[in-house]
């Protein structure tokens, strides 16, 4: 069978986007009308993940509640005919089975994936981090792609690329190619947040992951990495150095990756997404017009 379970780290503090992070989840924020991690889920819909972990932590009950059913709401819209809001709850019916659990100490990215080890057991599983769409209103299927080349190239670990600007690189995973680089390319090695100068390549970690179980080894045998976290980029490379085979997939130019853990990016994805809204999007570009041209007279 394929793999159909994914791991959704959804535990990290949003510190970047307070104040309004304090009291709700960075990944509850509106993208256009979906909270962002609504899209995430919906995008591993369609890659074929039918089973889904998210690591949570403290004040992120709001993202369970919303992949609930709210029979009340629902029943509600029915009884008053209010059937185009109806729509907006079909996404209750996705067919996905929801888990949980917590990382109850904040001590990195690859110790929250380490979290999942007890549920995940000796299966390949997906990773997605819960503040990230990948592609416009999520319509991508890279995720699909990974698995793919995971299961016939039999990697133990994939994990999905974007090329970036050179002054980027000090936000992300950067990858260390071992030859040429491609749609699917081999990976060497992987760096977590260098400078500038440091960068092996400009190729960025685009929040996707395929593992084997192997990577639970490497996440025990890390030691505190960039910022005195567990880092998974750390893991990676240990499972690398092991001799596991590793593969990137860089993003197509249609599917873009859309950060949403700083205020510059979250605002531009929110722009693009209201922008092409089919209902407002029309409407809402002309007023931003407006408004730039009175800015210039
Ligand atoms: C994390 C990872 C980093 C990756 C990024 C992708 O960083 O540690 O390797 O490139 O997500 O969004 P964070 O954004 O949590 O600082």
């Amino acid at each position: 069978m394929s793999i159909d379970i994914a791991v959704v780290p959804v535990a990290g503090h949003g510190t970047r986007l307070l104040p309004a992070t304090k009291s709700q989840p960075k990944e509850m924020l509106s993208v256009g009308r979906k909270p962002v991690v609504q899209y995430v889920v919906e995008e591993l819909g369609l890659s074929g993940i039918q089973r889904l972990l998210f690591i949570t932590s403290h004040g992120k009950a709001s993202i369970e509640q919303h992949f609930d059913f709210d029979e009340q709401l629902g029943g509600y819209l029915r009884e008053t005919g209010r059937e185009e809001q109806l729509k907006a709850l079909e996404f209750e019916r996705l067919n996905m089975e929801y888990f949980y659990t917590r990382q109850r100490r904040q001590l990195g990215l690859g110790h929250a994936v380490l979290c999942a080890r007890p549920l995940i057991g000796s299966q390949p599983f997906v990773v997605a981090l819960g503040d990230s769409i990948i592609g416009l209103h999520a319509q991508s299927d890279i995720v699909r792609r990974m698995i793919s080349q995971f299961e016939s190239n039999h990697a133990d670990v994939v994990v999905a690329f974007e090329e970036v600007a050179p002054e980027e690189v000090v936000h992300y995973g950067i990858a260390q190619p071992a030859g040429e680089v491609s749609e699917v390319f081999q990976l060497e090695k992987l760096v977590e947040k260098p400078s500038r100068e440091e960068a092996p390549s400009n190729l960025a970690v685009a929040a996707r992951y395929v593992f084997s179980p192997a990577i639970f080894d490497a996440l025990t045998r890390i030691k505190p990495g960039k910022g005195g976290e567990l880092q998974l980029t750390d893991a990676i490379s240990l499972m690398l150095d092991g001799g596991c085979k590793g593969l990137g997939v860089t993003l197509s130019k249609t599917e873009r990756r859309f950060d949403i853990g700083n205020f510059d990016s979250y605002f531009r994805t929110f722009a693009e997404f209201a922008m092409s809204d089919p209902e407002y999007g029309a409407s809402l570009r002309s007023f931003v017009r407006q408004l730039l041209d009175r800015e210039e007279t």
